[in-house]
């Protein structure tokens, strides 16, 4: 097959790895940046150029699309999906998965546990905001925020409110959510591919800190997932339309809570805990799903 990863470039680890695993495999393996790519619309006949030439002959795309360029990204990848190549992540998928607040409501909707949230475009009342989640402390999110950083414990009422009128008045939008001491400063990654759990790995913060995130000191651990954590993470991904998830979740009393469903989820910290080839299992969700590929 050829197999086309739209990615920003070639030395990342996940793409790397993507092209390794694929041309191990017998593929053809082409890196494309989903920014580089023209769109070309016109009746019947709806195709892409790259570097001056038009595409052709892929047989499926596995994108890897950066929060930065979720629109312009998404709108390549739906390209590919009207030239009736297969894509290994749904256009539809990622956009609902990169909206926190949309996808929070999915997956309320569809029971899955999740730590009490609000969110609010001009609240009025910040005491009320905060006390919607059962008061403080509490965890105050920027959503543009990633790697942690953003992300703020606020052991009290009076430092929670200090910190939303900040946002605030910088015009940012942010999220409120229930703190979960339980967790421990840890989370929990399942990685699924294709309604199964191909890897977990817990994530443990640094001493003093309550982000797990690697990029803050946090350091991960291959982990044994209950009955219920794997459930919770198929599902999330289904509900989301993701046939490649990293689903976020923090371990609590009452269970796995999702934090977050991530549509690229990166390869380097999943493999390097658990040793399984998650390259080679993402090759072969593409392998059973190949198309006849774009002819012209
Ligand atoms: N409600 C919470 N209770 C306890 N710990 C939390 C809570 N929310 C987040 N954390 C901790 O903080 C870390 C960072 O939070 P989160 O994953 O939401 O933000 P991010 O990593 O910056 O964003 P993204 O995952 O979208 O890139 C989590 O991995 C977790 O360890
Ligand atoms: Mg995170």
């Amino acid at each position: 097959m050829k197999i086309a990863i739209l990615s920003r470039g070639k030395n990342i680890y996940s793409t790397q790895r993507l092209i390794e695993s694929g041309e191990s495999r017998g593929h053809e393996m082409l890196v494309l940046d989903h920014m580089k790519c023209v769109l070309v619309i016109e009746k019947g006949r709806p195709h892409i150029y790259y570097a001056g030439k038009e595409i052709l002959g892929v047989n499926a795309v596995i994108p890897r699309i950066g929060a930065s360029v979720t629109f312009y990204g998404t709108a390549v990848v739906r390209q590919f999906e009207m030239m009736r190549i297969f894509t290994a992540v749904e256009s539809q998928a990622l956009v609902r998965s990169r909206d926190k607040l949309r996808s929070l409501q999915i997956l309320s909707r569809a029971g899955l546990g999740m730590p009490k949230t609000a969110f609010a475009s001009e609240p009025k009342d910040i005491d009320n905001l905060i006390e919607a989640i059962g008061g403080a402390p509490c965890v105050i999110k920027l959503l543009e925020g990633t790697q942690g950083i953003g992300v703020i414990l606020a052991e009290n009422q009076k430092a929670a409110k200090s910190v939303i009128e900040a946002f605030l008045k910088l015009k940012a939008s942010m999220l409120v959510q229930e703190f979960i001491p339980e967790a421990k400063g840890a989370d929990v990654r399942a990685f699924v591919i294709d309604g199964q759990i191909v890897g977990a790995m817990k994530r443990q913060a640094k001493d003093g800190e309550f982000r797990s995130n690697l990029h803050r000191g946090g350091t991960a651990s291959l982990i044994d997932l209950s009955a219920e954590e794997r459930s919770t993470a198929i599902k999330a991904a289904k509900k989301l339309g993701l046939g490649i998830a990293g689903v976020d979740m923090l371990q609590s009393s009452r269970g796995p809570l999702v934090m977050e469903v991530n549509s690229s989820p990166g390869l380097e910290g999943i493999e390097g805990a658990t040793k399984v080839d998650i390259a080679g299992k993402i090759i072969e969700y593409v392998e059973r799903n190949e198309f006849t590929g774009n002819e012209g």
